[in-house]
C-alpha cells in the first residue's frame, strides 16, 4: 500500500509554517504531489525528492525557509483544488496570502467559504480581487470557529493557521478523517499544541514558532479499499497489507453485508468472495461514515449484485459521472437526485470508456476487471493523480491489465 495522497498534501503545506526542514516519508509517486511540490517551489521553497525506485521509498525534503512569494496562481489552483491548503499556513507565517479562488470542479461546486470564514474569525482580513482571495493579518488571534458543515481541507487549513495564532482556537464540528489526524501528528512533531483531532472539536493553543520535523505518512485507506474491492468484484482473495481496519471500518462493514468474507489480520485486512454479491444500500457521509472517495468503486461492485442496491451521494452534488460509463458496459443504473439505484446484472461487458475524475477512473478499472472482454479506459491521467502504479499492483494480484499509453 502507498502513503495517503490526502495526508501528504496538507503535510506538504504545513512545511510553510516550519523554521526548519520538513522530511516526509512514505510518499506515493503521484501527479498531485508533483503539482503541489511545484507550487511550493514557485513560492521559493526548496523541494527535493529522494527515491530508491521501490513503492514507499520516496521521501520529500522541503525547506520553506526561503519562501517569499505568498501566492498560489490560477494555473496551479485550476489543476489542483488542494492548492488552497497553502492559504492558512501562508497567512499564519507570512501575514498574507494571495490564492486564486478555485472554481467548480468535475465533482461539484466545492466552495471555500468555511476556510475564509474561519480565517476572518482568526482576525485576517480577506477580500476577493481579480479572481484571487487576498488575506492579511499581522498576527492571527485564537478564536472559536464553528464549521457549518464538515470540511476536510477546511479543518486542515484552519488547524494549520491556528498553530501560530496568539491564544487558543477551537474548531467546532471539525472533520474527523484519519488524514486530519495525520496532519495533527506531523504538526505536533513540529512543536504545535493540538488536542482532540479525530473528534468533533479540535483545540489548538498557538505557539510562537514551529520547527522542522520528520514524518512518515499514513497508508492510503482509499487505495486499500479499492484493491479489496478489486478482489471482491472478481470473486478473488486479496489481502491489503498494512491497511488500517479501523480507518476503513465503514467500507469493510458494507463489504461484509455484500457477502464477502472480511478478516482482520495482525498486519492488514483480507477480503474473499465465493458466493453471490448481495445488494447493499449505502449513503456517503463524513468520517467515520462511508467515504465519498469509495462510492464510485463500490457502485461498480454493486453493478453485479443479485437484486437492487441504492447508493446515495451526500457529500458532492455531481459525483455520478462514472454512471454513464458503467452503463456503456451493460450496468443498469438509474439516478434520481443524489441517489443511484443499481439493478444487478449477471455480467458486464468490456467497452471503451472515458475516465472523468480520479475515483470514477478507479470504478471503471474495477468494472473492467470483472467484465467479459476487453475494456479500454481513456484519460487515465485522472487515475495517476491519486493511484500509484495501480495497474502494477493489480497485475501482481493476477489481473490482466496493461498501460498502453501514458
Ligand atoms: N464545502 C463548502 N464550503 C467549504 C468547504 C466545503 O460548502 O468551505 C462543501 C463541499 O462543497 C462539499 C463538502 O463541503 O460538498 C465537503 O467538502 P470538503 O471540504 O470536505 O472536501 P475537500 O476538503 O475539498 C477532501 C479530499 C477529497 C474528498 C473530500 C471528502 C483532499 C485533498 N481532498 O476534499 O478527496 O473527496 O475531502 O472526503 O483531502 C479524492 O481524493 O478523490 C478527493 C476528491
Amino acid at each position: 500500500m502507498s502513503g495517503a495522497k490526502n495526508a501528504v498534501l496538507p503535510i506538504m503545506a504545513s512545511s510553510l509554517l516550519a523554521e526548519g526542514p520538513v522530511e516526509i516519508a512514505n510518499v506515493p509517486r503521484l501527479r498531485d504531489i508533483d503539482t503541489f511540490g511545484t507550487l511550493l517551489g514557485l513560492m521559493g521553497a526548496k523541494v527535493k525528492r529522494e527515491e530508491t525506485g521501490n513503492p514507499g521509498d520516496v521521501e520529500l525534503h522541503i525547506d520553506a525557509r526561503g519562501a517569499r512569494k505568498a501566492e498560489a496562481p490560477y494555473d496551479m489552483v485550476k489543476t489542483m483544488r488542494a492548492s488552497v491548503l497553502v492559504l492558512g499556513p501562508l497567512v499564519a507565517r507570512y501575514g498574507m496570502a494571495r490564492i486564486s479562488l478555485p472554481g467548480g470542479c468535475a465533482i461539484g461546486a466545492r466552495p471555500i467559504d468555511q476556510h475564509l470564514k474561519g480565517l476572518s474569525l482568526l482576525g485576517a482580513e480577506t477580500k476577493l480581487s481579480e479572481g484571487y482571495i487576498e488575506a492579511r493579518a499581522d498576527r492571527l488571534t485564537g478564536a472559536t470557529i464553528p464549521f457549518d458543515m464538515k470540511t476536510v481541507t477546511g479543518t486542515e487549513n484552519l488547524m494549520m493557521a491556528a498553530t501560530l495564532a496568539k491564544g487558543t482556537t477551537r474548531l467546532i464540528n471539525a472533520a474527523r478523517e484519519p488524514e486530519v489526524c495525520d496532519l495533527a501528528l506531523a504538526l505536533r512533531g513540529m512543536g504545535a499544541d493540538i488536542e482532540g483531532e479525530g473528534t468533533d472539536e479540535i483545540v489548538v493553543r498557538g505557539v510562537s514558532s514551529l520547527s522542522g520535523v520528520r514524518h512518515e505518512v499514513m497508508g492510503d485507506r482509499i487505495e486499500a479499499a479499492t484493491l479489496l474491492l478489486a478482489g471482491a468484484i472478481t470473486g478473488g482473495d486479496v489481502t491489503a497489507e498494512g491497511a488500517d481496519a479501523e480507518a476503513m471500518a465503514a467500507v469493510l462493514e458494507k463489504l461484509g453485508e455484500s457477502g464477502a468474507d472480511v478478516s482482520l489480520l495482525p498486519g492488514g485486512v483480507r477480503v474473499r468472495r465465493n458466493g453471490q454479491i448481495r445488494p447493499v444500500n449505502l449513503a456517503t457521509s463524513p468520517y467515520p461514515g462511508f467515504p465519498t472517495d469509495v462510492q464510485a468503486q463500490f457502485m461498480a461492485y454493486m453493478c453485479l449484485c443479485e437484486g437492487q442496491s441504492t447508493i446515495q451521494e451526500t457529500i458532492f452534488e455531481n459525483r455520478f459521472m462514472h454512471v454513464a460509463e458503467l452503463r456503456r458496459m451493460g450496468a443498469r443504473i438509474d439516478i434520481s437526485g443524489s441517489t443511484a439505484t443499481v439493478k444487478g446484472v449477471p455480467r458486464l461487458s468490456g467497452a471503451p470508456c472515458m475516465a472523468t475524475d480520479l475515483r470514477a477512473s478507479a470504478s471503471l478499472v474495477l468494472a473492467g476487471l470483472a467484465a467479459n472482454g476487453t475494456t479500454e479506459i481513456l484519460r487515465i491521467y485522472h487515475l495517476d493523480r491519486g493511484y500509484e502504479m495501480l495497474e502494477r499492483k493489480l497485475s501482481s494480484l493476477g489481473a490482466d491489465i496493461a498501460r498502453v499509453q501514458e
